[in-house]
């Protein structure tokens, strides 16, 4: 059985190659990303495997349905680029990798809040330079802080346990309060009482109609004045407009961003020999108190190879059963 993968870079041809030994699927990798120029590369196959920034909207399922393809295999979690309404006209079935690493994320979280804190990004440079003065690089201690968590899931509550494990009072926001975060002493409070109470705010919640621009121009307002914000959930979550006015108005004391929400056109890929066509990523990059990865939170080895082995059992699992280990479905 033919698998069409796209966005497939040599990482994910490794993992996946290796994942699928002994399935006795035919993996067919495209570096391409899939999208409506690109969707009929799938003809014939029988599953099509795609990541974050793939095109999953109507048109893109309509045309794999057309080629005979059943099953879109997700190598993420969030699935919010996906039009499961359109997918489940065309009859297609939707998989996701439910669990992957949730340390990998929230250790690449920390990664970011301790790198803005202590600006070892900016020293390295310094030092390189034989410049060794310290002005401008000072940081804060995290112990006796708060930290304020929006969504406690899996991630969330990962990041949870670091963070008081550094001393940090934890703030957190969530529809579903979470038993194991509670046990940590972590106090559930209203979104505006997390935004006012947070030295730093990090985003750990799904992006959905309720979470889009979540973080906009009234929610910087209700921040404290210098408050670290960093999101490696969703680009989406974050008006960015509205953040490079709270950076601007020095309400936003530090940005750490591992997603954008235009990053489509710009991440996973080597744009250095050209120039960024999205002014207002450019202007985000201008400030000495921003640090951009580009969604990396996921990229460790354990997670690549968790991500392969999950998405090989959903695809062999639909193959066999008609029903992939952990189906996406719209709500009822
Ligand atoms: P999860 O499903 O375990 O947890 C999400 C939590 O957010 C749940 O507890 C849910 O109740 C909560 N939530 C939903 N709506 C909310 C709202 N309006 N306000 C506050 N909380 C809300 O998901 P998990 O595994 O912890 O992942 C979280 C998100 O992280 C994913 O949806 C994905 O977008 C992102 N992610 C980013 C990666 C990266 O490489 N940067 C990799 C993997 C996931």
């Amino acid at each position: 059985m033919r698998v069409d993968v796209f966005s497939a870079k040599r990482y994910d041809q490794a993992f996946l190659g290796a994942a699928a030994k002994d399935s006795g699927l035919e993996l067919c990798f495209h570096e391409a990303r899939l999208g409506p120029t690109t969707a009929r590369l799938a003809q014939g196959a029988a599953a099509v495997c795609a990541f974050v920034n793939d095109d999953l909207g109507a048109a893109v399922l309509g045309e794999l349905a057309a080629g005979d393809v059943r099953l879109i295999a997700l190598r993420s979690a969030g699935f919010n680029h996906v039009d499961l309404q359109a997918a489940r006209d065309a009859g297609l079935a939707v998989a996701r990798v439910p669990a992957y690493s949730p340390h990998a994320v929230a250790e690449h979280t920390l990664a970011l809040i301790l790198t803005l804190n202590r600006n070892t990004h900016r020293a390295w440079n310094r030092v390189r330079e034989g410049n060794f003065a310290l002005d401008g690089l000072m940081g804060f201690d995290m112990h006796a802080k708060t930290a304020g968590i929006v969504g406690t899931g899996q991630i969330g509550t990962v990041l949870a346990r670091i963070l008081t494990g550094f001393g940090c009072m934890v703030l957190a926001h969530d529809p579903n309060p979470n038993a194991e975060c509670e046990a940590l002493g972590v106090r559930y409070v209203p979104m505006t009482q997390l935004l006012a109470g947070s030295d730093i705010i990090t985003l750990q919640c799904p992006l959905t109609p309720a979470t889009h621009h979540l973080i906009d121009d009234a929610a910087i307002a209700q921040m404290r004045r210098g408050a670290m914000l960093v999101n490696t959930s969703r680009g989406a979550v974050v008006d960015t407009r509205a953040v490079i006015r709270g950076l601007k108005s020095g309400r936003i004391g530090a940005l750490g961003l591992d997603v954008y929400e235009e990053e489509g056109d710009l991440f996973f890929e080597d744009l250095s020999q050209t120039h960024i066509p999205d002014d207002v990523f450019a202007r985000l990059l201008t400030f000495p108190n921003v640090l951009i990865t580009g969604h990396q939170g996921f990229f460790t080895r354990e997670a690549l190879q968790a991500i392969a082995e999950t998405t090989i059992a959903n695809i062999t699992g639909f193959l066999r059963d008609g029903q992939a280990l952990h189906p996406v479905t719209l709500p009822d």
